[in-house]
């Protein structure tokens, strides 16, 4: 087997002294982030069937496939870093893909799914991977966490280009689907998010933000560019 065929293979992380109580609860905390950069490959995958599906410009379609090969990208950097920790190379397995994970095609329900997994959650998605590059104090580990903070910039700039294509195509059902969603996920938001865990405060240098300081973010990032963009978006028609 050749390095390419591994997830994640990154020599060491010479510079950070990593206390033994630490090793696992990182191995563990770094492998649930690759996971979730894993399934994002995926949501990429099905973004572009339901582009093709609305018939929306090819523009937003080579972002898009470029944006599943960024994600294949952290994917591989995050099992690296877990890899490390875990004292062995690790990798995600088969992705448990949903016969039914394409979900509706109609413009309304791609555009609401867009505007909540893709202008909220990348763009909260940015803010995390730069906090979390700003505390680091490993280079290597900041060195991704800054890959992926500016590749996420661009996949929230891809969601808020399809959103305002898809409100100008689909006019006002579509908007109402958005509006009805995005307030819906404001809502869930008030209460720290569905994937708040407790990642503890001595995690934090090895760019894992804990959970206080990822609701503190998520309030600010939500109150001060999330809303306001919104609130822009509604004010346009
Ligand atoms: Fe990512
Ligand atoms: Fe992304």
């Amino acid at each position: 087997m050749s390095a390419e065929d591994f997830w994640g293979l990154l020599p060491t992380l010479s510079e950070t002294a990593v206390p033994p109580e630490l090793a696992q609860p990182l191995a563990q905390s770094w492998g649930e982030a690759a996971l979730a950069e894993h399934a994002s490959i995926a949501s990429f995958g099905r973004f572009s069937l339901q582009l093709l599906a609305v018939g929306a410009p090819p523009a937003l379609l080579v972002d898009t496939h470029r944006a599943a090969l960024d994600e294949v990208e952290h994917a591989r950097m995050c099992f690296a870093i877990a890899g490390i920790f875990a004292g062995e190379p690790l990798g995600p397995g088969p992705l448990a893909v949903e016969p039914h994970a394409l979900g509706s095609l109609e413009l309304p329900a791609v555009a609401a799914a867009t505007a909540v997994e893709g202008c909220l959650g990348e763009t909260l998605g940015v803010h995390e991977a730069e906090e979390a590059a700003r505390l680091s104090e490993s280079p290597a580990i900041r060195a991704a966490l800054t890959t992926i903070a500016r590749d996420e910039s661009r996949h929230a700039e891809l969601a808020w280009r399809f959103l305002g294509w898809a409100i100008a195509t689909g006019g006002s059902a579509t908007r109402a689907a958005v509006r009805e969603a995005v307030a819906a996920a404001l809502a869930q938001g008030e209460q720290g998010g569905p994937n708040a865990r407790a990642i503890d405060e001595q995690l934090v240098p090895y760019g894992r933000l804990s959970a206080a300081r990822r609701r503190r973010l998520r309030r600010e990032v939500l109150e001060r560019v999330i809303g306001p963009a919104f609130d822009e978006l509604w004010a346009e028609g």
